[in-house]
């Protein structure tokens, strides 16, 4: 048996920094990352053979909760027929189908046709050429603190990830592309229109987390998506709803389901959930958006892996399986945790509040719920070091940096709730004692 120390010392002289993704390196939380070997409904083990409940879920997709049996008889069916084709497949066009079925609300299905491919970066990235392609306008606007996924123009403030590791953006992102993003501060419509005024006719979309979860969780003021549409659509240009990380988690029809104030997004972003735990997100938007994609129209993508059989099984076994049920036992589990955290910390005597967007939810060490990002890195962020610390070391895994939501499934039952429950009194200890610096 190898401990997580030596896992990471040997990871870290075969891949940079250890991992594969910057969080994974639990820097910001100054802990050893734990290698995981198993895991299986709410838990995770790592290769010391100590088991986790897990709040990450791999970051939203072990929504059912790890290797549900019913995910994992449907990959393994689909590998016996084979691993990847590189060809059209029935699979593929169910799950669109299913994808545009589940995303209506009311008479409006803003889902017409679905384009499958591996990564939320993908889907984010070409939905963004297709915006530019059928406007004919270069301009994007995104808000500060929101995460659209690593490609160059989408890097800029991105929270999450970026502010982790506390970089302004990336190196190696050309200046002239990162001017095509206008970056503004979030919920503040007076902000959206003075960037349209100033700039309306060069603009070609406003993308915007449904339920922005990167930066913590920060919910949209009542009415922000309908009124940003509107201001959008006044000015000839579209909304990109990011839904991949609340898409098929906060509801059937993901966030833009739920929003109070129903809107009318031209382009809809999705991966995690639909991927049931492997690599699949898509976008969908009308028939005449998404028909200007090759090899109908000009605006080209593809992908060699893109609807892969083994990911689509995957997605739409996890789809199936998401009813009311699985959505009122993790909204109810969710409820749970959120409240006994809040209790846990007032008991504590520790300034905070937690935010909830739906079943996702985060802490903030705030007096004041947070509202864009400036407010959310103004919060006492030293606190939730030794906070998530206290967690791992009683056996339960959090997200590792403050930026992040905590993921429940539909897995998380009483005796998983309850270690997580048990756990908090002693964390919020710790975060109560934190000092700065
Ligand atoms: C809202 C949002 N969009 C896009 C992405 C990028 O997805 P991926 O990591 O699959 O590239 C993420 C990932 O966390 C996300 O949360």
């Amino acid at each position: 048996m190898t401990t997580n120390e030596q896992e990471f010392a040997r990871a870290r002289g075969a891949m940079p920094g250890g991992v594969n993704s910057p969080v994974r390196a639990f820097g910001s939380v100054h802990e050893t990352p734990r290698f995981f070997v198993a895991a299986s409904g709410p838990y995770v083990t790592d290769v010391e053979g100590r088991e986790y409940v897990d709040l990450v879920g791999s970051w939203g997709p072990a929504i059912l909760g790890h290797a549900h049996p019913a995910v994992v008889k449907a990959v393994q069916d689909a590998a016996a027929h084979g691993l990847s084709f590189g060809a059209s497949t029935p699979g593929e066009t169910e799950l669109a189908e299913l994808i545009a079925a589940r995303v209506t609300r009311a008479d409006h299905s803003p889902v017409e046709r679905v384009r499958l491919v591996s990564t939320g970066t993908e889907a984010t990235m070409t939905a963004i050429r297709l915006a530019r392609g059928a406007t004919g306008r270069d301009l994007v606007v995104k808000f500060a603190g929101h995460y659209h996924g690593h490609s160059d123009g989408l890097l800029a403030e991105a929270g999450s990830g970026v502010a982790t590791l506390a970089l302004p953006g990336s190196a190696g992102v050309p200046a002239p592309i990162a001017a095509q993003t206008l970056v503004i501060p979030y919920n503040d419509l007076d902000a959206v229109r003075e960037v349209f005024a100033a700039r309306g006719e060069d603009i070609a979309a406003i993308i915007v987390e449904a339920a922005p979860a990167n930066m913590g969780i920060v919910p949209p003021a009542h009415g922000f998506n309908a009124a940003i549409a509107d201001i959008a659509h006044a000015h000839g240009a579209l909304l990109i709803l990011d839904e991949v990380l609340t898409g098929f988690r906060v509801g059937p029809a993901g966030w833009y389901g739920i929003d109070p104030v129903p809107f009318a997004p031209d382009l809809i972003t999705f991966g995690k959930v639909v991927g049931g735990g492997l690599p699949l997100a898509a976008l969908g938007g009308s028939a005449a958006l998404m028909e200007l994609l090759a090899p109908l129209g000009p605006v080209y993508q593809a992908g060699t892996l893109s609807g892969n059989p083994l990911a689509v099984a995957a997605g739409r076994t996890t789809l199936d399986h998401l009813d009311a049920d699985a959505y009122a036992r993790i909204d109810a589990a969710a409820t749970t945790i959120a409240d006994a955290a809040a209790s846990a910390l007032t008991e504590a005597g520790v300034t905070h509040v937690v935010q909830r967007s739906g079943n996702l939810f985060s802490i903030q060490f705030a007096a004041e719920p947070p509202v864009d990002y400036d407010t959310v890195k103004a919060q006492e962020a030293y606190r939730y070091p030794p906070f998530f610390r206290a967690m791992l070391a009683q056996g339960v895994s959090l997200p590792p940096s403050v930026f992040e939501a905590w993921f429940v499934s539909a897995a998380h039952d009483d005796a998983a709730v309850s270690r997580i429950v048990d756990a908090l009194p002693a964390a919020a200890r710790a975060a109560a004692e934190a000092r700065p610096g």
